[in-house]
């Protein structure tokens, strides 16, 4: 029973901090910088409903067209599980939206 406890606790802690373990080292990396890209989509979809659903529906299926940072056309295609995807997007949402406090 504990350990079935233990567990849980270690997958939910490890689903919640997907963002920080996946999104953001690479980002990191490839110097692709979440706050400009959240920065981007704020401005373009303004609420945290239509955000969400644009930055899940863009990294489920990547289109250049559909782009809020690349501007050469050159995406990258990310390989995500849409319900890791919500909880990496329930965090960084809730890391950044200060952002769009700052007037
Ligand atoms: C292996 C590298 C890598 C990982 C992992 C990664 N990204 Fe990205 N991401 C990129 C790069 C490079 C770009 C810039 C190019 C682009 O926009 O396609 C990008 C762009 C984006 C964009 C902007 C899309 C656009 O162009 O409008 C969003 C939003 C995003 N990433 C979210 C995430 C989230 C959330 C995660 C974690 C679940 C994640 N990324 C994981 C490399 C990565």
């Amino acid at each position: 029973m504990g350990k079935i406890a233990l567990f849980c606790l270690l997958f939910l802690l490890s689903y919640a901090n997907v963002f920080d373990s996946k999104c953001l080292p690479c980002h990191q990396r490839k110097k692709a910088n979440l706050k400009v890209i959240f920065f981007n989509y704020l401005l373009y979809h303004s609420s945290e409903r239509r955000v969400k659903k644009a930055m899940k529906a863009f990294l489920l299926h990547p289109d250049p067209k559909k782009s809020l940072f690349v501007k050469n056309g050159s995406i990258y295609r990310h390989h995500i599980d849409p319900q890791i995807l919500d909880q990496a997007l329930k965090t960084y949402w809730e890391r950044y939206k200060v952002i769009g406090k700052i007037k």
